[in-house]
């Protein structure tokens, strides 16, 4: 079987999809199929995005919420894409704080994540640095879900998997690890779905 090249890879069915159907991004599918099985996003949802350039999580987050739903999103960099109705914030996760983010709504249904570092190569270096993003992306999501939220979270496998999942299922019902179709086989990159939060603990 002939090997594929890195251009082969990168435009893959997910991609051309992504394309045809215009999302900023193949990423989308990864956020569909997790939506699919564990029913996130509903009509009405108050949906906080951490790292939401180019933009392809909010596109459809904006269809799955309907006219009803909020959406929010942060990221670095400014998006291309206009997303009608979301609230964009530019700038880093580690400069604002949650209830910040949730301005007048009060709180959210969902926070999602797709936060991903910009990748060294090293190994050691890239799970370090997705694990801060992670723990950054897990307790916004503790200061801002109402009882009973949803929280995704991209985090590659590494030392710190065990101890975050932990983290995790210390504010929610139930915790589960989902590597969607959409994610690439060579990725070290899993996403971590938490569901029921369980509240704030009082002050
Ligand atoms: C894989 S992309 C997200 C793709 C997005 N879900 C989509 O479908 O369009 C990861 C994003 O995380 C953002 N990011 C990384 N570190 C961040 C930080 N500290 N604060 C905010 N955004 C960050 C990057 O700028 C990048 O745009």
């Amino acid at each position: 079987m002939s090997k594929l090249g890195d251009r082969e890879k990168r435009h893959d069915r997910f991609y051309r999809r992504a394309r045809q159907e215009s999302y900023a991004a193949r990423s989308v599918y990864k956020l569909e199929e997790i939506d699919r099985r564990f029913r996130l996003l509903r009509p009405g949802a108050r949906v906080l995005d951490l790292g939401c350039r180019p933009g392809s999580w909010l596109q459809y987050a904006a269809r799955a919420v309907g006219p009803k739903g909020a959406l929010v999103g942060i990221d670095r960099t400014p998006l291309d894409v206009t997303i009608p109705g979301a609230r964009i914030v530019v700038g880093s996760v580690f400069d604002v704080a949650g209830p910040e983010l949730a301005g007048d709504l009060g709180g959210f249904d969902v926070v999602l994540s797709d936060m991903a570092p910009d990748t060294t190569g090293i190994r050691a270096i890239d799970q370090a640095r997705s694990e801060g993003l992670f723990e950054r992306a897990l307790d916004i999501a503790v200061e801002t879900l109402a009882p009973g939220g949803r929280f995704v979270g991209k985090l590659f496998q590494g030392p710190g998997w065990k101890a975050l999942i932990e983290r995790a299922r210390g504010s929610f019902r139930e915790v589960r690890t989902v590597k969607p179709e959409g994610s690439r086989k060579e990725s070290i990159e899993q996403y971590v779905v938490a569901l029921g939060f369980a509240g704030r603990s009082p002050a």
